[in-house]
């Protein structure tokens, strides 16, 4: 029996971290739905989502010196650990574990984003970070600490 959750307000302030979770929780709320033969296609991608979306936070962290990045990426590396083990039961049809960790994933992520992602979105605001096309930046201070930033303050 499918699991009904309120959409969950996911926004950040930050256009590019807001669009991601927008674009995750989509796709878990759809890949509830499917039968095990889709899921499980679909799976990877899931995971991939969730891969990239951690991988910009953490390189946001990296960037300004974030003095919670490595509690806040061992909740990112525990989630992936469990969504990978999910996503090796599903490939051997074994779907209960799997859809177990579906379900509970919204909640794991309203959970994450207001303990973890809200507080690093605040740290980042106080240090003038603003959004630019694609992605984020840092501060102008750790540009020499850090020539391969993923941005610039404008
Ligand atoms: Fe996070």
């Amino acid at each position: 029996m499918e699991q009904i959750f309120p959409q969950p307000n996911l926004s950040l302030g930050i256009i590019e971290m807001d669009k991601a979770h927008k674009v995750l929780m989509r796709e878990i709320m759809s890949l509830m739905q499917v039968p095990n033969f889709e899921f499980v296609r679909r799976l990877p991608h899931l995971v991939e989502l969730l891969e990239m979306d951690f991988r910009i936070e953490e390189q946001l962290m990296e960037s300004m010196d974030y003095p919670e990045l490595r509690a806040h990426r061992e909740q990112h590396a525990g989630l992936l650990g469990a969504m990978h083990q999910a996503l090796a039961k599903a490939m051997n049809g074994d779907y209960q574990l799997p859809r177990q960790v579906l379900n509970m994933l919204p909640q794991w992520l309203l959970w994450h984003l207001v303990k973890m992602d809200a507080p690093f979105v605040k740290a980042l605001k106080i240090a003038g970070a603003k959004p630019i096309n694609h992605l984020v930046f840092k501060p102008e201070q750790q540009s020499e600490k850090h020539p391969h930033h993923i941005g610039h303050v404008r």
